[in-house]
């Protein structure tokens, strides 16, 4: 079969294909697919088609199976570029191959019980200045506890939100990610870049050298003009001032356990350690891919929670009966805290749209496609097929218990991506997801004061924050104090001792 004769998704207009509709309406569009994807389909974006992919045998396939021959999209990598440079998200072939090897024992989850604690101590300093019936944001609470645990683990900064330098900066280059992903700019610089490759096959008097360096700049925003630019700029500059003088300062008295520390000491198979530039890559890539992922997911289960009071009792009877705060030690004694952190992901998958890139002409379920071809995977509209998941919009955490999952496709769950590309994170983020819930839900009974939507950026942040009351209770406790901190350990709040109340749903 050829590209042309896969069914096209319905909604596409003349000229502008599916852009209009991907545009006004995000979440509109991923339902469709759910409707209308069964295997392979076909939407038109601006003139140039891709694919979608909505089955398990097929996303093994793509992400398995022929992994090799799908990379990581040139506009991901353009709108990432200034942030995350040629780090473990972004990067393609033998770089990524060398750097995946490099940094996959700093992730395995035995490696993790270390962060355990820090995690705990990052909630419990979140959750401090929260007053009895106060109205919040969950959604930016969640960030700021998954900023600070990020902070805490990758540099060991003690304090770390959006106010510090660094917070700030971080901010305001994933602002620009955001609205970047895609973009005209973005579009325009991959359209140069294609004609300077080709110059390099018709011209051949024009040395390659040359050209190949042209090309490479291409890849990223040479020039973004106005204040957009400016801020961008800045918030670069003082990222690479930053992160320098902790790799700097890591050099000179090696003896944090941070994930920065590790990175520097990490040695590939030759031997060789990463550059600087590699490491900062990297540190940027994981802060960015770690944190502001885990806030929504955890956002979304506290939701989901409120709106499911059988689930919500059960789960805090679970968390009230841990002998105090929880610890890596009592992750054992979670399991349905996890099925509800799983369950969250299914309905709200954070990245709800990733995407691949052929390199060359190549098929997929027997489709042939040319080189250049994207191919978008949607976790949403998977998470959502009647066929895996009866009655898909049901929260139903027992859809996680072991025998429900051993009976379901392997590729039917895909918050995390599959093969070996998958998130690195994955440990990381489940046991903290765990912990930190369970140490929200022991904390505070959370009431949501509106109907909460996704709204589809680059990742599925709740469109009104989550504006929840708090109620304190009684089993609040603080965790323990942040490694290598005399400092900093969080002061037993004001709150009051209430009896739990079931939560309205
Ligand atoms: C609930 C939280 C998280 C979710 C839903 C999530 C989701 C994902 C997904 C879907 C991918 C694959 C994207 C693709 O195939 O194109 C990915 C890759 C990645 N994630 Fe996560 N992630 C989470 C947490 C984390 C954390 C905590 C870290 C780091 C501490 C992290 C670091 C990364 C990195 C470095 C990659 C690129 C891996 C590679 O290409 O080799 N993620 N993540």
């Amino acid at each position: 079969m050829q590209f042309r004769d896969l069914p096209l998704v319905s909604g596409s207009e003349p000229f502008v294909g599916h852009m209009r509709t991907m545009r006004d309406d995000r979440l509109g569009f991923l339902n469709r697919l759910t409707r209308e994807v069964d295997r392979v389909a076909r939407i038109d974006t601006f003139g140039r088609d891709a694919a979608v992919v909505n089955h398990p045998e097929v996303l093994h396939e793509l992400l398995v199976e022929n992994a090799r021959t799908f990379d990581k999209t040139e506009m991901m990598r353009f709108a990432l570029y200034p942030l995350a440079g040629e780090g473990l998200f972004t990067s393609n072939g033998e770089l990524w191959r060398r750097q995946r090897k490099l940094m996959a024992p700093l992730f395995h989850p035995a490696q993790l019980q270390r962060y355990a604690a820090d995690m705990v101590s990052c909630a419990a300093r979140g959750q401090e200045e929260w007053r009895d019936g106060q109205t919040l944001s969950l959604a930016k609470e969640t960030t700021r506890i998954t900023m600070s645990i990020a902070g805490k683990t990758l540099f060991d900064a003690d304090t770390f939100t959006e106010a510090d330098e660094i917070g700030d900066a971080l901010t305001v280059a994933l602002r620009w990610t955001a609205a970047n992903s895609p973009s005209g700019l973005g579009v325009a610089h991959l359209m140069a870049r294609k004609i300077v490759l080709e110059l390099m096959n018709r011209v051949p008097l024009v040395p390659a050298g040359r050209l190949v360096k042209v090309a490479d700049r291409l890849q990223s925003p040479l020039f973004v003009p106005g204040d957009d630019g400016r801020r961008l700029r800045a918030a670069i500059a003082t990222l690479d001032a930053q992160v320098q003088r902790m790799i700097d300062a890591r050099r000179a008295a090696p003896d944090k356990d941070d994930l920065l520390a590790r990175l520097l000491l990490a040695k590939d198979d030759s031997g060789a350690n990463m550059s600087d530039r590699q490491v900062r890559d990297e540190i940027l890539t994981l802060f960015v891919a770690g944190h502001e992922t885990t806030a929504t997911a955890l956002a979304w289960a506290v939701y989901c929670l409120t709106r499911n009071p059988d689930v919500y009792a059960a789960v805090e009877r679970e968390v009230d009966a841990l002998p105090g705060a929880p610890s890596f030690a009592d992750l054992e004694r979670l399991p349905l805290t996890l099925r509800v952190f799983k369950e969250a992901l299914r309905l709200y998958p954070p990245l709800p749209l990733f995407a691949r890139q052929t390199h060359v002409p190549a098929t997929l379920d027997g489709c042939s496609l040319g080189a250049g071809t994207v191919v978008i995977v949607c976790p949403w509209a998977l998470h959502r097929r009647a066929d895996l998941w009866p009655e898909p919009e049901r929260f139903d955490p027992d859809r996680f218990l072991p025998e429900a999952e051993a009976k379901r496709p392997r590729y039917a769950w895909l918050p995390f991506g599959a093969g070996p590309r998958t998130c690195i994170g994955m440990a990381f983020a489940t046991i903290e997801g765990q912990l930190v819930l369970a140490s929200l839900l022991r904390h505070a009974r959370f009431e949501p004061l509106a109907e909460e939507v996704p709204e589809v950026s680059a990742t599925l942040r709740p469109k009104n924050g989550m504006p929840m009351r708090v109620r304190l209770r009684k089993a609040a406790t603080v965790g323990p104090p942040l490694s290598g901190s005399t400092s900093s350990t969080p002061r037993a709040t004001g709150r009051q001792a209430s009896a739990p109340r079931r939560s309205d749903p």
